[in-house]
């Protein structure tokens, strides 16, 4: 799928009230997930709600890569053909791309007894280590072998069992459910973890005929079944894209609304502005939401769902360099997950870290001047502090937020940011 680049800056001007509307996209770390389950049935499937994001074109090189093809078919919609016979290998210079690459383990282990992945270095937020990964998998009867940068698991058969998670680990959870849908009994995975798109991939495991219960919750079991089918499935919200909007708000003010966000899917985040002063208003399709002048500051500390995401925490620390006051921000999740500190800081914020916790002093308004984006999230929250900055801010290696964003830029300008490519 070829990849047009756009201009790798995003140019942020001052801005504010924002007013209009604004459509939520599918959400990214739902649908990579859903992307490697359907190594584990011969067909085709159909995905809407599909975000049109590069994170989403690596994981459709990947399956490519092993033999499947996976097309466009739609505005929003991606068909994906698993033929029979696929290489159940996932090569080095595609997983080096996007660590979410390491869930195409538990399904192609379950669905081929034999899986070979490239192991996925770490990233900005420090080590990430794959080990409650392996654990799980080697519980429901993998053995491992690890050379040349790969990871190969094989078995010939996999049996349901008891996990319990050291912590409630995302793809750990991912990977030990697409293994145990195919495993012989009954698995139960305990301390899970239990963000939203565990639930929409194990209802996506469902309708292939799976039987998967109590996802969303710390306990999930699982009965495994002999095999899969393709299915057709809607992708859920992107509760994080959501939280992006709602904090450009909170930092340039006005009102607007967000077609589609789920508010049940991100309760502690709207908790938490609205203990800042944001006016939010929750609908039967999406969230209305109210800023006025300036944010209250708070304190917060990032936990597993349905504690606040560590996704989120970057614009807290955005909205908190111009609120009223002083407040803590504390990440347990990822210890080295404040790069996007020293880039705020270039903009004049006031803001100290120690160890895995932030002060930040709020100030009228920051300066704008050339930063670059680390990651996805970082990036992001670098152009929504722009948006309460005097003067222009470019924000560089913009290619980091179209992993995550479908058409950011166009979507805050729809909502009155003078934000543009450049
Ligand atoms: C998922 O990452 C998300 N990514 C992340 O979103 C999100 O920040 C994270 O969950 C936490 O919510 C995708 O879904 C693609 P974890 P994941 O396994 O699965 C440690 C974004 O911006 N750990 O829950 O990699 C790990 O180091 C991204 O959209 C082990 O020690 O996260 C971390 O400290 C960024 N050993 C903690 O657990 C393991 O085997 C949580 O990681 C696995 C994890």
């Amino acid at each position: 799928m070829p990849l047009p680049g756009p201009p790798d800056r995003i140019l942020v001007g001052p801005s504010g009230p924002l007013g209009g509307q604004v459509t939520i996209s599918g959400a990214k770390n739902s649908v990579l997930k859903l992307m490697a389950a359907t190594c584990l049935a011969e067909g085709t499937y159909v995905l809407r709600n599909v975000p049109d994001i590069t994170d989403v074109t690596c994981m459709a090189d990947l399956l490519a890569s092993m033999g499947m093809t996976v097309a466009r078919t739609a505005p929003g919609e991606l068909t994906l053909v698993h033929p029979p016979g696929i290489v159940p290998e996932a090569p080095y210079e595609l997983v080096e791309r996007m660590r979410a690459s390491i869930v195409v383990l538990g399904p192609l282990l379950a669905r081929y007894g034999r899986a070979r992945v490239a192991l996925p270095g770490g990233d900005d937020f420090g080590p990430r280590p794959i080990d409650m990964h392996q654990r799980g998998l080697e519980q429901l009867g993998a053995v491992f072998t690890s050379a040349h940068g790969y990871i190969e698991a094989t078995a010939e058969h996999l049996v349901g069992t008891s996990i319990l998670l050291e912590f409630p680990s995302v793809g750990a959870t991912e990977n030990a459910l697409m293994a145990a849908v195919l495993a012989r009994g009954t698995t139960v995975i305990d301390n899970a973890a239990r963000e939203p798109e565990i639930a929409d991939l194990a209802a996506f495991l469902n309708r292939m005929g799976a039987r998967v219960a109590g996802a969303g919750s710390s306990t999930i079991t699982i009965e495994g079944v002999d095999a899969l089918a393709p299915v057709e499935h809607t992708v859920v919200p992107d509760r994080i894209e959501a939280a992006t909007f709602l904090a450009a708000l909170g930092v340039a003010g006005g009102a607007i609304r967000l077609v589609g966000a789920r508010a049940e899917h991100m309760d502690m985040y709207l908790q938490k502005l609205t203990e800042m002063g944001m006016g939010i208003t929750v609908e039967p399709d999406g969230i209305t939401a109210v800023a006025g002048q300036r944010l209250r500051s708070v304190d917060v500390s990032t936990l597993p769902y349905p504690g606040l995401a560590t996704d989120y925490k970057p614009f807290f620390v955005a909205m908190l360099t111009t609120a009223d006051g002083v407040g803590i921000v504390t990440e347990n999740i990822f210890s080295g997950r404040f790069r996007y500190i020293d880039e705020l800081v270039r903009m004049g914020a006031d803001i100290r870290t120690e160890g895995h916790h932030a002060v930040v002093r709020g100030r009228a308004r920051l300066s704008g001047a050339p930063v670059r984006a680390h990651d996805i999230r970082a990036g992001a929250a670098l152009v929504v502090a722009a948006l309460g900055a005097e003067g222009e801010t470019a924000v560089s290696d913009a290619d980091h937020i179209d992993r995550g964003y479908e058409q950011f830029v166009e979507k805050l300008a729809g909502l009155g940011a003078d934000v543009r490519r450049g």
